[in-house]
């Protein structure tokens, strides 16, 4: 079972503490979202995963964290300035302003029974393209437009990588093929943002660009289209809500040679099955675009296409004596829609003796944000309560540890069902005279007694 529909996770993002409405108390600001005590832990979790899985347990990858502002040509020669925008149009009849190529997922404001563009009466002007790139200025300007101190927040995090490139092939004295990876905050000034976390203007993204030589690109993108698909079935997505999605050529960036798009079921209650589906990541073939136009070198013409930069991206290599642009494959990823993912993928329901419906978030225990809760079963017992503060004080090191006893034994593992906490852990009087205590199995709500002094290894055993 999964999320019968995204509101169900807002609900209970909101009610247990993963995500909130960003400046709520000022009447909240569209589209923009604050992760609580929880929603931190599961990002963290989730970002570490990746980081780990691409990082440390290959060997051809290397980590970078490049700035949020960057020079301004960075976004000229990335083409960002001239194409990153989207067509919007006006509505005469409502005053909405809508994407062209979304109005099918936009609300009219007037009929909010349909759809922008469905209504008799919608008149809308010629489209115009609106850039999507976020503006600041840098320094102490006199005035707000100043042109020579204009810069960006950058819409993607891979520009950092694709301009450090010549820095990590120097220093880390790689050869071809080898990675980048570089996880951060983006940008962008959507038109439509919405569906909650879906898609929102200040977001997160896990980009990796992979440096390759032309010929072996193909392959190795079909390895990471593979790779990708696996992984988000080892975090515990089912297979039956991802799917794949080729771009077609009127759909491809002009730099792409083919750019495959996993896709999740984010709207299971839509009755079209088509509809049911929205991107999670992207994974392209992006050829030598990216080194090229930001080096010093390539001509057109007989022109430079770059006199800007100061170097040359190109790669020589030892062994052939040849000197080319590598190509470069992209699997990027947001971490907020994986998030999302996560949450609706692990929902599920469970009926209980009294017949009472419960929640429980079948995280994998490596994503969950608490790994076990420490429980006395008497309030009004110091012993046992302070025998329980002890052993989430000795598991801690280990692993993230609570202690909670702050309601009736029900109701506490209700709550760690709720926000996927795997294990609950019970000191009760027999465990001051036998020195066990009871583990309960979020899954199976099975009950076992332990050994405290073996705790740490069970659980550690147990949470894999
Ligand atoms: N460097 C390539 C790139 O940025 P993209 O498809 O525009 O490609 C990659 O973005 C991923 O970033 C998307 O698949 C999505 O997961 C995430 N993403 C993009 N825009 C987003 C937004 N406005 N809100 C949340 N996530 C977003």
């Amino acid at each position: 079972m999964s999320a019968p529909n995204i509101e169900t996770i807002v609900s209970l993002s909101k009610r247990r503490g993963f995500i909130f409405p960003a400046s709520e108390i000022y009447g909240g600001l569209g589209s923009s979202w604050d992760y609580g005590s929880l929603g931190v832990e599961l990002a963290n979790n989730i970002k570490q995963s990746w980081w780990r899985w691409l990082v440390y347990e290959r060997d051809d990858i290397e980590g970078l964290d490049s700035s949020i502002i960057q020079n301004r040509l960075v976004w000229k020669y990335s083409g960002h300035e001239t194409t990153f925008s989207d067509p919007l149009v006006d509505c005469r009849a409502c005053k909405g302003r809508f994407r062209l190529d979304k109005l099918q997922d936009s609300q009219c404001p007037k009929h909010s029974s349909v759809h922008a563009g469905e209504s008799g009466d919608c008149d809308f002007t010629e489209p115009k393209q609106f850039n999507l790139m976020f503006k600041t200025t840098v320094g102490a300007v006199s005035a707000e437009d100043d042109e020579n101190a204009l810069a960006y927040l950058r819409p993607e995090t891979a520009q950092g990588i694709f301009i450090n490139f010549a820095n990590v092939l120097n220093t880390s004295r790689r050869k071809l093929p080898f990675g980048i990876a570089q996880i951060g905050k983006s940008f962008r000034n959507e038109v439509t943002p919405g569906n909650f976390i879906f898609r929102t203007r200040e977001f997160e993204q896990m980009e990796m660009e992979y440096f390759c030589r032309p010929e072996d690109a193909p392959r190795i993108h079909q390895e990471f289209i593979d790779g990708f698909q696996e992984w988000f079935q080892s975090l515990g997505i089912s297979s039956e809500n991802l799917k794949l999605y080729e771009q077609t050529p009127a759909e491809l960036a002009h730099y792409a040679e083919r750019t495959v798009d996993i896709l999740y079921r984010y709207f299971p209650e839509r009755e079209d099955e088509d509809k049911q589906w929205d991107e999670l990541m992207g994974i392209a073939n992006r050829t030598d675009f990216d080194l090229k136009t930001h080096s010093k070198k390539p001509e057109v013409d007989g022109k430079r296409i770059n006199p800007d930069s100061t170097e040359d991206l190109s790669y020589f290599d030892e062994a052939t004596k040849e000197r080319f642009y590598p190509y470069v494959i992209e699997p990027a990823a947001g971490v907020n829609r994986l998030l999302l993912a996560v949450l609706m993928d692990a929902y599920t329901e469970k009926t209980n003796a009294k017949n009472e419906t419960r929640v429980i978030l079948k995280l994998k225990p490596e994503l969950a944000p608490i790994k076990v809760a420490v429980l006395p079963l008497a309030k009004n017992k110091p012993e046992i309560i302070s025998m329980a503060k002890q052993i989430k004080k000795d598991l801690q090191p280990a692993m993230r540890a609570v202690y909670d006893d702050t309601g009736g034994i029900g109701k506490l593992y209700a709550r760690q069902d709720e926000i996927g906490t795997p294990f609950c852990v019970t000191v009760d009087h027999e465990s001051l005279e036998d020195n066990h205590v009871t583990v309960r199995d979020r899954d199976t709500w099975e009950q076992e007694r332990v050994n405290t002094n073996e705790l740490k290894n069970y659980l550690q055993k147990r949470l894999g």
